[in-house]
């Protein structure tokens, strides 16, 4: 038996059902073709970075100088690209953002990691919302808490009677995502607010502290213009905003986000210097020095948004026509599809003899449910669709008479 940390061991061990999905579609696609296979699993953008980022890449190159562009920058990161990112947040938001609240770091993952183990302290407890991100739980944990979770709300927004019940004297912070992955939601700013005060008041109940996690990857991924994605900044004063350009400039491979702590909390000294510690211990110090120049001259820049509001609409008005029941969203670039059995697991199972990968909700925290990524090429979802009316062929047999 090898002498290692067994919870690590563990979950090395166990890769996520996505990931797993994910290769098991490389391995059917050696054997029947690329073209054969609708991989819906992954949220890897499909869309080009725009070519903003491209130019600074290049500009970069030729003219910052390879020492000081590929050098270290100072441990929470460059200075000018966080005054820059603050000044961007102070356009779009009003937030009263200074770049000494801002901490440059690997992308979201990082963010989140980061400022859990900068939170958490023996004892506490993490409440998350279902359907959530897998990985909350995976860094919840390694950071020491309780990791609770908020069964769904039936439409999406969040489950109040339920989330008062959770919140208790332990609970040190709450993790929103919002437009949400896998759900497509988005908060409403009455939700927000009711979610705020909520915190409050439980706050003055305990007599404790509770951190408002805002986990924001996909904030720019909207696609009605009436869709407004308010700023917990300018909400709640006990808040830490995770960003990542991930999903915003199609940069996932790159590792590039950041944490703002807000600067009306009180203790914001405190939790600032949390985070740093938190950065330094977990080695996320210094987030790569050319991608932070970089997505500081791209700020307010996204990839093409229209693809995936084009796979949204034909994705959402085709499985809806089949008899499937989709949950509509306005962010991000997952359908959340109903299964119609109640085991999503074997639903998903049955969907891949038409070559479908979809991921089951189970490791989201709900049940009955799948997760179709459409951030592919619109090409594939056309040519996936016979193969989803084959599904509701075998499922909704009654609706497909012959
Ligand atoms: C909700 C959510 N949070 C965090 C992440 C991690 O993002 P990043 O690639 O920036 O680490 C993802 C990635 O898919 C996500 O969907």
């Amino acid at each position: 038996m090898a002498n290692v940390n067994e919870k690590m061991e563990a979950l090395g061990k166990k890769p996520s059902a996505i990931r797993n999905l994910f290769e098991y579609g490389n391995r059917r696609a050696a054997e029947i073709g690329r073209e054969n296979v609708f991989d819906f699993s992954l949220g890897n953008p499909s869309t080009e970075a725009p070519t903003e980022v491209h130019d600074a890449i290049v500009d970069l190159v030729d003219n910052f100088g390879s020492v000081a562009l590929h050098g270290y920058t100072s441990a929470v990161g460059d200075n000018a690209v966080r005054e820059a990112i603050a000044k961007d947040i102070n356009d779009r938001f009003g937030a009263g953002i200074d770049k000494t609240d801002i901490y440059m770091t690997c992308g979201a993952a990082a963010s989140l990691t980061v400022s859990l183990n900068a939170l958490v302290c023996e004892g506490d407890e993490v409440v998350a919302f279902a359907p959530f991100f897998p990985e909350y739980r995976v860094f919840a944990e390694a950071a020491g808490a309780k990791f609770v979770t908020v069964p769904a709300a039936d439409d999406f927004q969040i489950n109040f009677e339920a989330c008062e019940a959770l919140i208790t004297k332990n609970t040190k912070a709450v993790i929103i995502n919002s437009p949400n992955n896998p759900s497509g939601a988005v908060l409403t700013e009455a939700t927000l607010l009711r979610l705020c005060d909520l915190l409050r008041v439980k706050e003055k109940e305990f007599g404790t502290a509770i951190y408002l996690i805002s986990d924001e990857p996909y904030r720019e991924l909207v696609y009605d213009e009436k869709t407004v994605v308010p700023y917990l900044v300018n909400l709640y004063a006990r808040t830490l905003v995770c960003y990542s350009f991930s999903k915003s400039l199609s940069l996932p491979g790159e590792r590039i986000g950041y944490i703002v702590v807000s600067p009306k909390m009180e203790e914001h000294a405190d939790v600032f210097a949390a985070v740093c510690g938190a950065g330094r211990a977990l080695g996320y110090v210094c987030a790569p020095s050319m991608m932070q120049r970089v997505v500081s001259r791209c700020l307010g820049k996204t990839s093409d948004k229209n693809v995936y509001n084009i796979n949204r609409n034909l994705l959402f008005e085709a499985l809806s026509a089949y008899g499937f029941t989709c949950v509509y969203p306005d962010g991000a670039f997952y359908l959340f599809m109903k299964s119609p059995i109640p085991d999503a697991v074997a639903f998903c199972e049955a969907a891949k003899k038409y070559e479908l990968l979809l991921v089951p909700s189970d490791s989201f925290g709900c049940t009955g449910y799948v997760r179709i990524a459409y951030c592919v090429s619109t090409e594939m979802i056309k040519r996936s669709l016979p193969a989803f009316k084959k599904l509701a062929e075998e499922f909704f047999i009654e609706s497909f008479p012959t």
